[in-house]
């Protein structure tokens, strides 16, 4: 009989805790192998310990040189802007009306939301993602479009219909109740087949009624290992906004608490102008901030305040947040990450950034044991890559001096062509052909 095991010998990278909080939480293995077998991680360690122990007829993937690292995790990004990338604006109320919501008023058309939503997860896996938050438009069948092709890649996929019926231009509203509804459907059609995942997806405050929040709210305690996904606390004006829509809540967050959206898989975008009584409901109800800094930056919404996020322990996530983020690469996300966190006072090293794009993106969604490292039984959701995919990133790759310095450089320097192959539960789904 032909063994179903497979493996993959390169350098192994991958964590067992945050390294902010646990100076043995890098797992490190210099010759390594990945070993697994039916889509799943059988075991990861030193080469020289392991591979005596693989069946006869073992087929070893030789990777040397190469870094096998988990499959990036983005918890927080939106398939139908992938069109609108690198847009304009001077701030978010502008680039939504004048660049978001027009393109998201195609995906009515079942035929074009297939075709957006093919590009959409081929781009993720060019950049290393192998799971996602997804935002997709109001229309049910962008839901079927983005679930029917990530299912039939076999990705493990989060996704929701976003919830808005206010204003919005008139093509894009549902109603608090039609919403409600349809949500309910596509989580019956979708929540848990093979490995997609459903999230209920109210946009943010200032496009939902009181009334189609709370039918959100009272769909997510139905509905418990559902995701919530939403916006908080990313633009001063939104803030205002908000403000004068519901003033009695304590704060923008409130608004989501009174509601019933905090909660475990809760995933909260941006949270930049948050305070500490904010921060301390988030940790105490266990929902995430999704750090977004490519779109952040552009968008010129603010720094995300990574001193007292760590201060108050608010569980928080590395996302993209395209098309406000300018980049599909964690890699690029990691480089701006570090930046902004160095704008509150805090250096964030490369240990940390890779522990975020991964087991910190797992744990964010719940799904540790499942995805975001390399422990037995986890789905083989992994990635090759090269420190040597660039003229430039080879020569700095030559003269650094410890595994800090070569993440570094692969973070600062990286992006999609770093990214030599992509696995997603233990079949490959990239492959990078050339330099370009
Ligand atoms: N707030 C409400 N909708 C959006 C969106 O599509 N992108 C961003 N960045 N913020 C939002
Ligand atoms: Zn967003």
């Amino acid at each position: 009989m032909i063994s179903n095991v497979q493996a993959y010998r390169a350098s192994l990278l991958h964590f067992r805790n945050d390294p902010a909080f646990d100076e043995h939480a890098t797992l490190w293995h210099s010759d390594g192998l990945l070993v697994i077998a039916d889509g799943k991680v059988v075991a990861a360690g030193d080469y020289d310990s392991l591979h005596a122990s693989l069946p006869a007829d073992t087929m070893v993937n030789d990777w040397r040189g190469k870094i096998i690292t988990p499959g990036f995790i983005d918890t927080h990004v939106h398939y139908p802007q992938t069109d609108i990338i690198g847009s304009p604006a001077p701030g978010l109320l502008p680039w939504l009306n004048t660049y978001t919501f027009p393109t998201e008023g195609r995906f009515g058309d079942a035929a074009h939301a297939a075709e957006v939503a093919e590009f959409f997860l081929a781009e993720l896996l060019r950049n290393g993602t192998t799971t996602a938050a997804v935002y997709c438009t109001v229309h049910p069948q962008s839901v079927d479009a983005f679930f029917e092709r990530s299912h039939a890649l076999n990705l493990r996929m989060i996704a929701g219909k976003v919830m808005m019926d206010r204003n919005a231009p008139d093509f894009l509203l549902d109603t608090a109740e039609s919403s409600a509804r349809d949500s309910e459907a596509l989580i019956k059609r979708w929540h848990k087949k093979g490995r997609q995942h459903y999230a209920i997806t109210p946009r943010f405050a200032p496009t939902s009624t009181d009334q189609q929040l709370r039918l959100a709210g009272e769909l997510a305690a139905q509905y418990p290992d559902t995701y919530i996904q939403t916006h908080v606390a990313e633009n001063t004006d939104e803030v205002k906004w908000v403000k004068e829509l519901f003033p009695d809540a304590r704060s923008y967050l409130d608004v989501y608490e009174q509601r019933g959206l905090m909660r475990k898989r809760a995933l909260y975008a941006h949270c930049i102008w948050l305070d500490d009584n904010d921060r301390a409901r988030m940790a105490a109800t266990e929902s995430v901030a999704t750090v977004c800094p490519t779109s952040n930056l552009f968008l010129g919404s603010g720094l995300f305040d990574f001193a007292n996020a760590d201060k108050l322990r608010m569980p928080m996530s590395l996302a993209t947040d395209v098309g406000g983020g300018t980049s599909f690469s964690m890699l690029q996300t990691m480089n701006e990450l570090h930046k902004v966190g160095r704008m509150s006072g805090m250096h964030l090293d490369a240990h940390r950034m890779f522990y975020m794009a991964t087991l910190g993106g797992a744990r964010a969604l719940q799904l540790e044991g499942t995805i975001g490292n390399f422990a037995a039984g986890c789905d083989a959701d992994f990635i090759v890559l090269d420190p040597q995919a660039t003229p430039l990133l080879s020569r700095r790759s030559a003269t650094t001096d410890s595994l800090e310095e070569q993440l570094f450089a692969l973070a600062l320097l990286g992006d999609d062509r770093v990214i030599t192959a992509t696995y997603s539960a233990g079949a490959r789904v990239h492959q990078r052909t050339a330099w370009i």
